[in-house]
Formats: C-alpha cells, structure tokens, sequence
C-alpha cells in the first residue's frame, strides 16, 4: 500500500504577495508545483487553497461527490446571487441543472443553428467588405454575446445592446475584493447586476414570440415541486451570459490565432474543410461536424483547448477528509483544479501546439476543459456547435490575413485573449474547383 503524505504548504500567511504572484506569474502554479508536488496548499489574501494537477488526483476529485461542494469567491457569489445553480449543492442544484439544461437540448439546438449560421453568414460579409482591418476578437466576442443574448434568450435591438452595457459593468468586478465602497467597481457591478435582473425580469415576463428557448423552461419545478420564482429564474439566466460568453469568445479568439499563425495547420485544415457543406441545413448543424465527419477539425478545436484553456481552473470545497494522489487534504480546504498545468503536465512535446496528436493512437489525453463530475458544463454543446459552426463557415468562404506588426501574445485574464485584439483582412474564396 502507498503511503499517504500530509498536505505540502507554501508556508504564505496573509497570502498578499501569493495573491500579486498568482495575478502577474504565468508560471504560478507551474512552479510551485515543481517544488511542492501534485498537491500543495497556499493561501491567497486570507483565503487558504489547494491547487492539484494531474489526471490522478483529479479523477480521486471528482469520483468523490458526497465528499465535495461547488464553491466560488465571495465576490462571484454575490454577484450571481444566492438563487443561481452555481452557488447551489445537492438537489438544489440538481433541479436547477435540469431545468437549466432544457436550453441545450439537441433539439433546442437545431432551432437555435439557423440564427448562428445567419450570424456567421454576416460576420463572413463584413471581413469581405470591410475596407479597413478588422479586429476579430471583438467580432468573436460580440457573436458570443449575441448567442446567448439573442439566440438563447430571444433578446434583440436595444434590449441586447442595453444587456450588454450592464454587463460589461458587472463582469470587471466578478473576480475583484467584494467590498462595496461608493463608487468602487465591485459597487458599480451591483448595480448594474440589478439593473441586468430587472431587464431578465421583463424578458421572462413577455409572451413568449417563439423568439430563443424560453418557452422551453416553462412550467420549470423546483425540487419540492412548486414553480421556480422569476427571481430564481432570473439568476440563471444572468449565470448563462456570465458562463458562456467570456470562455466561448476566448476559445474563438485563440483558435483563430492559432491558424492564421500557423499557416501549415491551416492548409491542413482547409483540405477536410473545403469539402464540407456550409451552410448546412439546422437540423444537420448539430452533427455534421462531428468528429467522424471532421476529424481534423475536431482535433485542432481539443489542441485549443488543451493549449490555452479558456478557463484557467475549477473549484470545489471538500467536506470531508479526502486523500488525492495519495495526499490527505482535509475538510473545509478549497481546491483549485488547475487546468492550464494539468494540460501540460506529463511526457512528450506538450509545450508546442500540435493539433494532429489528438489522431494519433497513442494519444491518452484525458482533457478537461469543461470540468467534470456533477458540475460539469452545461452549455458544452452549445459552445461546441458555435465553435465548428464558426471555423467552417468563415474559412468556407474566405482568405482571412492577419496584418504584421500587431503584438500577437496571449493576456491571460480573464479569459486568454490576443493583446491586439487580431487584427485581419477578409477576402472571398472561389471554391468552384473544389465543389
Ligand atoms: C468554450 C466554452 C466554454 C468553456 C471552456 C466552459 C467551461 C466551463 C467550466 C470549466 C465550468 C466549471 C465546471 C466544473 O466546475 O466542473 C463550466 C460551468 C458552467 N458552464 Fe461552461 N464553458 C463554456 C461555455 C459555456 C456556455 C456557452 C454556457 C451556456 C450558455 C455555459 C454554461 C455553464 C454553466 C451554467 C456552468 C455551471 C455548471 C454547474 O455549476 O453545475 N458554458 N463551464
């Protein structure tokens, strides 16, 4: 039997200068993690923390969920709000996931593709024409947004635009110290916060035009069985544009840096993808693109996530003793999966980015950039489909150039993102040999 070990510690206090490092290191955990093992415990501003990499004591995580609880900092918490699923246990987030995951369904999906591909469609027009460089990031932000926005939550016009300013408001203070001085950011964002409630509040109370998926949360239970109060419903909506909208437009930003930099995967990709339809029907959207049918695709997408994770690290609470990879972590400690360093942890040339090892039959990867267990993403499938829908559909239809002399690194918070924001040029492509 292996022998268990106590948990190793940085030895940080206050954890003040462990909180400064962590914002301004990329290399952070990485290194700590040379030093101190799989599993190390540090404390950031008064806030102790286990960090884990490594396939082995994840999956000891997340085999144990009587032992764990979901946790946020204190700061996301009350930005999102005590109905919201994210700061839910047992079968109060259970109900709450079901309802919630009505909006993901396959066929919630396909009805939602038509308005995507339109999306897509536009966007492909606008590179064509534009006469100036375009920066894609904003593009592949503003497409995220209006996915959730207007495509899932039936929200147009001035309503969307409106949304979208609170938001931007309420999201710069998610990860900031929840104290609400007048004037402070995190004071703004609960205002704004309110001021986003109320405008989710209106749309829930409109008659349903068959515009997004609301409709489809109707007549939602709670888990004594009496309906969910709109304040209740409210908040989980106000956690889906919180939850897809940075990681989905970071996942998009990267992909695209990533080919336009890397011409040879590029060409590698083009040759699967000219000779897939676009735009496809809404009802095949949601398979057509499956990895049976673009395998290449598929891989570069898992190579994406795997090289720059859109979200950096997950977290649970333990409520019980637990031991992950043979080191006891004790109740009450939270845990933060680091996904960045988990990706890259182990043997072989995981530094460089090389989508075509995700074909290769040795490849044992055991990715998770969606989470795990009972906490797992729920709009996988929708980030998913608008991913594929995107990569085909704009590079189907045009040369994309990035223009020279633009700072091409990654910042990473709060979501990994292109420091110029990925400047381009679009112009068409005549695919009538390939047809
Ligand atoms: C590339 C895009 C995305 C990535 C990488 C991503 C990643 C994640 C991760 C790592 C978690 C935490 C899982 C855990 O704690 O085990 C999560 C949770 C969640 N995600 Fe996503 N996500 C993405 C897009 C989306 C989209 C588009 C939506 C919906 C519109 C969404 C909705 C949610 C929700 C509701 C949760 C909370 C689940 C729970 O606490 O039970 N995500 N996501």
């Amino acid at each position: 039997m292996t022998k268990l070990r106590p948990l190793p510690s940085t030895g940080a206090i206050s954890g003040i200068l462990e909180a400064l490092a962590f914002s301004r290191d990329p290399n952070f955990a990485k290194r700590r993690f040379k030093r101190l093992g799989n599993v190390f415990e540090t404390t950031m501003l008064g806030q102790p923390m286990v960090f884990i990499q490594g396939e082995k004591a994840i999956t000891d995580l997340l085999s144990q969920p009587e032992s764990i609880e979901g946790w946020w900092p204190e700061s996301v918490q009350q930005l999102l709000g005590s109905h919201s699923l994210a700061n839910r246990n047992g079968t109060a987030h259970k109900t709450r996931r079901r309802i919630v995951g009505q909006l993901f369904s396959s066929l919630a999906l396909q009805r939602y593709s038509a308005w995507i591909i339109h999306l897509i469609d536009n966007l492909s027009e606008t590179l064509k024409n534009s006469k100036t460089p375009v920066p894609l990031t904003e593009k592949m932000r503003h497409f995220a947004f209006s996915v959730i926005a207007t495509t899932v939550l039936g929200v147009e016009g001035n309503d969307s635009d409106e949304l979208f300013s609170d938001f931007k408001i309420w999201t710069k203070a998610l990860f900031s110290i929840p104290i609400a001085l007048p004037g402070s950011p995190f004071a703004k964002a609960l205002k704004s916060r309110q001021r986003l409630l109320n405008k989710l509040q209106s749309i829930l109370n409109q008659t349903l035009k068959n515009k997004g998926g609301l409709d489809l949360l109707a007549g939602s239970l709670d888990e004594v069985g009496i309906p969910l109060t709109d304040a209740d419903l409210g908040e989980q909506l106000l956690l889906l544009l919180f939850a897809g909208y940075e990681t989905t437009a970071s996942a998009l930003s990267c992909l695209m840096r990533e080919l336009l930099l890397n011409r040879k995967i590029e060409h590698w990709l083009r040759e699967e993808i000219d000779f897939l339809e676009w735009p496809p029907t809404p009802k095949r959207a949601t398979t057509i693109y499956d990895p049976t049918n673009a395998p290449r695709l598929d891989a570069i997408v898992k190579e994406v996530m795997r090289f720059t994770p859109p979200v950096g690290g997950f977290f649970r609470r333990t409520k019980q003793s637990l031991t992950l990879d043979g080191v006891v972590v004790p109740h009450n400690r939270v845990i933060q999966v680091a996904l960045i360093d988990s990706n890259r942890h182990g043997i072989g040339d995981l530094d460089i980015f090389r989508p075509q090892r995700h074909l290769e039959n040795e490849c044992s990867l055991n990715l998770m950039p969606f989470g795990g267990g009972e906490r797992v993403c729920l709009g996988k499938s929708l980030a998913d489909l608008e991913i594929r829908l995107m990569v085909v559909g704009l590079f189907r239809q045009l040369e994309l150039e990035v223009i020279p002399d633009q700072d091409f690194s990654l910042k990473q918070i709060p979501s990994p993102s292109p420091r110029d924001g990925l400047l381009v040029k679009g112009k068409n492509r005549s695919l009538e040999n390939l047809d």
